[in-house]
């Protein structure tokens, strides 16, 4: 059986290195907030040029971080893609705001600039004042963050990146984590760079944002831990697994250079067959996932059916868009419908994708999906 994702070629790499690293936890102790938290912060800020890094609980709990520290309040709208794991619009509406959701471009999977005029309208004519956009870098690939800023800075929004799959990857050479006002990311297992349970982080250079985020992940602390100055949460990460990832930390660069070996040797198998990911001169992808188009007239269920027979492992990201969704549909859609969204939701399929996925596995992967195709 072909593994979707193999975690464990990567342990094996680097399990003394974790265990050493564990021990050290035990022997100190310090299983909130040790040592290996700040150190893991200190590294992720130089590595994503970023000058303050929050770690915490998850993906969801940073995202959710960012919006408190963007001050967002209910009744407030973000703009947020429906093309997208659930937690991006969910972290704005437990927060009492108003997801609105916009358009994807066909080609990125990622927001589309030149639409989001209808997503703007959609909301005045309910009266929600719009206060940010929330980009998501789907699949691995930053969303395009030049249109996007430019649109904000016209429009007077914040831009949160929602760099959860995407974090690793580039726009324009700059890391993700840099890219926007906030970034948040996710540490959870089968991401590019995951812990060995739940976890995330914030990244931002402004200081009273970032101040903001760092009290909030502790119930609201302010000066000392009995004093609270606003509502918050408990959002921190774990040592253990704060030391988990410095030691992922050391490999992390050279294993997204093999993922994208891995994404060039898919095309070159692929591309003839199938629509295969597109991604932008400016963008370079941290390869969350592999997402392809299926052609427009083939039987998706049964391809998949034919592909698990044949030891290979599909997945769909994401067969239901978030509006369409019961606990979401009440939320603004954009003016014009979500056409794109719809389309890919009922046409993507994801094929095995992790570092260390050799090229044989990789034809016996083409050849199974191009007989499936029939
Ligand atoms: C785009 C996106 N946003 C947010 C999250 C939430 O991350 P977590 O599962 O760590 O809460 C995920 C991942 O699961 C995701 O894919």
């Amino acid at each position: 059986m072909i593994s979707f994702i193999d975690l464990a070629a990567q342990q094996q790499r680097i399990r003394s290195d974790i265990d050493a690293r564990i021990a050290k936890v035990l022997d100190h102790g310090q299983y909130i907030m040790g040592p290996e938290v700040a150190e893991l912060e200190a590294e992720l800020a130089s590595y994503a040029k970023a000058k303050h890094v929050i770690s915490c609980s998850s993906g969801t709990d940073a995202l959710i971080l960012a919006l408190i520290a963007f001050g967002l309040r209910p009744g407030q709208g973000v703009i947020v893609p429906s093309f997208t794991f659930a937690a991006s619009a969910e972290a704005i509406a437990v927060l009492g705001a108003i997801p609105v959701f916009a358009e994807i471009d066909g080609r990125s999977f990622n927001l589309d600039a030149d639409r989001l005029d209808s997503a703007l309208s959609a909301a005045h004519a309910q009266q929600i004042d719009i206060v940010g956009i929330m980009a998501v870098g789907l699949f691995g690939q930053p969303a395009n963050i030049t249109a996007l800023s430019d649109y904000a800075q016209a429009h007077n929004l914040w831009m949160l990146d929602d760099a959860a799959q995407s974090f690793g990857g580039r726009w324009q050479n700059r890391p993700s984590g840099s890219l926007a006002d906030i970034t948040a990311t996710s540490f959870f297992p089968a991401k590019p760079l995951g812990c060995y349970g739940d976890g995330g982080a914030v990244f931002t250079d402004d200081d009273e944002m970032a101040e903001r985020a760092r009290s909030a992940r502790i119930h609201g602390q302010g000066s000392d831990k009995y004093e609270n100055i606003q509502i918050g949460m408990t959002a921190r990460l774990d040592t253990v697994q704060a030391a988990i990832l410095l030691a992922k930390m050391a490999i992390f660069d050279e294993e997204l250079q093999l993922r994208n070996k891995v994404a060039d040797r898919y095309e070159l198998l692929l591309s003839e067959h199938v629509t295969t990911p597109f991604i932008a001169a400016d963008a370079y992808s941290s390869w969350a996932q592999y997402v392809i188009i299926l052609p427009e007239a083939s039987n998706r269920a049964d391809i998949q059916t034919r592909l698990s027979a044949d030891g290979i492992p599909s997945a769909i990201y994401y067969p239901r868009p978030m509006h369409t969704q019961p606990p979401y549909k009440r939320y603004p859609v954009s003016e014009g419908g979500l056409a794109i969204t719809e389309y890919m939701a009922d046409h993507v399929l994801a094929l095995p994708m992790h570092p260390y996925l050799d090229e044989t596995v990789q034809r016996n992967v083409a050849d199974g999906l191009i007989s499936a195709l029939g």
